[in-house]
């Protein structure tokens, strides 16, 4: 793809900046709890790694891979676990992290799975919403930016696959 053509929506500086003020709240908020962070992949592990290094509390991180895309740019409804939570989360404050909130399926579906898991606590962080997507009712309790129904990728993001290592948040154009 033509670099020029990239329409940049949240550049690396902006990102940066608003993970300190999260993860300050959440600093905050998770003082003296058993905090786990759960990592949803594949499309949060570059929001996760820089998110936890700015979180000053003692911590655990797991990963769980979840799928209901495919290489569609629409979801099927249908979430799958394709890799399960490696640790016993039973008693832990737990904290799912994920790219993006789009129809809000996959999250619902994290969030009672891992409550169905004996977590004390569950609470949710994104790097995006995109709220006027939702086919569910659901708020991230941590959201970076809200943007609107624009299909993104980078930072973790990807289209087929791609685009995943590229440092900063575009709009997707075919
Ligand atoms: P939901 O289940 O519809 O909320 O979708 C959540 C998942 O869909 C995210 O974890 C992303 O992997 C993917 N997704 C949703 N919107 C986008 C987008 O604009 N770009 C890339 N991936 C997206
Ligand atoms: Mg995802």
């Amino acid at each position: 793809m033509d670099e020029n053509k990239r329409n940049v929506l949240i550049d690396e500086s902006s990102i940066k900046e608003r993970i300190k003020i999260v993860a300050k709240e959440i600093t905050k908020d998770y003082k003296g709890k058993k905090l786990y962070v759960l990592s949803l992949l594949r499309g949060s592990f570059i929001f996760t790694a820089d998110l936890v290094r700015e979180i000053d509390e003692k911590l655990k991180i797991g990963f769980m891979t979840t799928s209901s895309y495919g290489h569609n740019e629409e979801s099927s409804g249908i979430v799958k676990v394709l890799n399960d939570i490696p640790d016993d989360i039973t008693g832990y404050d737990v904290l799912v992290v994920d790219d993006i909130i789009d129809s809000g399926i996959t999250m619902n579906f994290v969030i009672n799975y891992v409550k169905e898991r004996g977590a004390s606590s569950v609470k949710s962080c994104v790097l995006l919403d995109k709220p006027s997507r939702r086919k569910l009712d659901l708020k991230p309790d941590y959201c970076c930016f809200e943007i609107d129904d624009v299909f993104v990728v980078g930072y973790g993001l990807n289209y087929g696959d791609h685009y995943r290592n590229v440092p900063y948040v575009f709009n997707w154009e075919k």
